[in-house]
C-alpha cells in the first residue's frame, strides 16, 4: 500500500519523507491557500524534497479547455506532477486527452462508485474518493472504497484507488484491509500511525532495566 501525504506544507512534508514511508503528495486549493504562499515557489520546494514522487495539483477551471491548458502547464513542472481533475463531464473530456498526451491525473470529489467507474473508463491514473466527508454526512465512506475496488477488480481497471479524506488510524487500517492502492493522510494522522503508549512504556522500562546490568 502507498502512502501519500496530504498537505502543501513543506515542513509536514520532509518530516514525513525523512521517516522514509512516504512515497507522494497530494494538495487540493485549500491546503495551497493555507501556506499563504506563491503557488510556484512553493510547488518547487515541495518538488525538491519528494525528488520525483508523485505530487498532486488541482486545476480550477470548470470547462474542459481550460482545464487541459491548465494541466499542461502543471505537467511542465515535472514529469512527477499529477494533475487532479474535479469528477465532471467537463472533467471526463480533459482526462481522456490529457491521458492521450501523457500527463497522469487524478480525479478527484469522488463520491459515488458510479463516478469512479466513469473516471476508469476515461483512463485516469487515480481516483479520490473522499471518504471523510461521507462520514460526515452519515454516510459510510469506506463502503464506497469497497465498492470501487471490487469494481476496478472485476474489469482490470488500471486506475489506482487514493483512499482521500482520511480523518484517522482506522481509515487507514480499513482501506488497508480492503486492498486500496494509496492512502493519502494527513500528517497530523501518519503521526497518530506511529505513536502506541505501550511501545513508549517499553522503552522506559528497557532503558531502566539496563541501568541494572552490571557494566565492567
Ligand atoms: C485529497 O486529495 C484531498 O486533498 C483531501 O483528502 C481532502 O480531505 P478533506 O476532506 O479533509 O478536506
Amino acid at each position: 500500500m502507498e502512502f501519500f501525504i496530504d498537505t502543501a506544507n513543506p515542513n509536514e512534508i520532509r518530516k514525513a519523507f525523512e521517516m522514509g514511508v512516504i512515497d507522494g503528495v497530494t494538495t487540493n486549493p485549500t491546503l495551497i491557500s493555507k501556506e499563504n504562499r506563491d503557488f510556484l515557489p512553493l510547488v518547487r520546494e515541495i518538488c525538491e524534497i519528494i525528488k520525483g514522487l508523485p505530487i498532486s495539483l488541482e486545476v480550477l477551471s470548470l470547462k474542459s479547455e481550460g482545464m487541459i491548458e491548465e494541466a499542461r502547464n502543471l505537467a511542465e513542472i515535472g514529469n512527477n506532477v499529477v494533475v487532479k481533475i474535479p469528477m465532471t463531464a467537463e472533467g471526463l473530456r480533459a482526462i481522456k486527452t490529457l491521458g492521450a498526451e501523457g500527463i497522469k491525473t487524478n480525479t478527484t470529489l469522488v463520491f459515488s462508485p458510479t463516478q469512479a467507474l466513469l473516471a476508469a473508463k476515461a483512463g485516469t491514473t487515480y481516483v479520490s474518493p473522499f471518504i471523510g466527508r461521507l462520514d460526515d454526512i452519515s454516510q459510510t465512506g469506506m463502503d464506497l472504497v469497497e465498492q470501487i475496488v471490487a469494481i476496478f477488480k472485476n474489469y482490470r481497471f488500471g486506475s489506482k484507488v487514493i483512499v482521500s479524506s482520511i480523518r484517522h488510524p482506522i481509515h487507514v487500517v480499513e482501506a488497508a484491509l480492503i486492498g486500496a492502492d494509496v492512502a493519502t493522510i494527513p500528517y497530523k494522522v501518519i503521526d497518530q500511525l506511529v505513536q502506541h503508549p505501550l511501545t513508549d512504556i517499553g522503552i522506559e522500562k528497557f532503558l531502566e532495566d539496563w541501568k541494572k546490568v552490571p557494566k565492567r
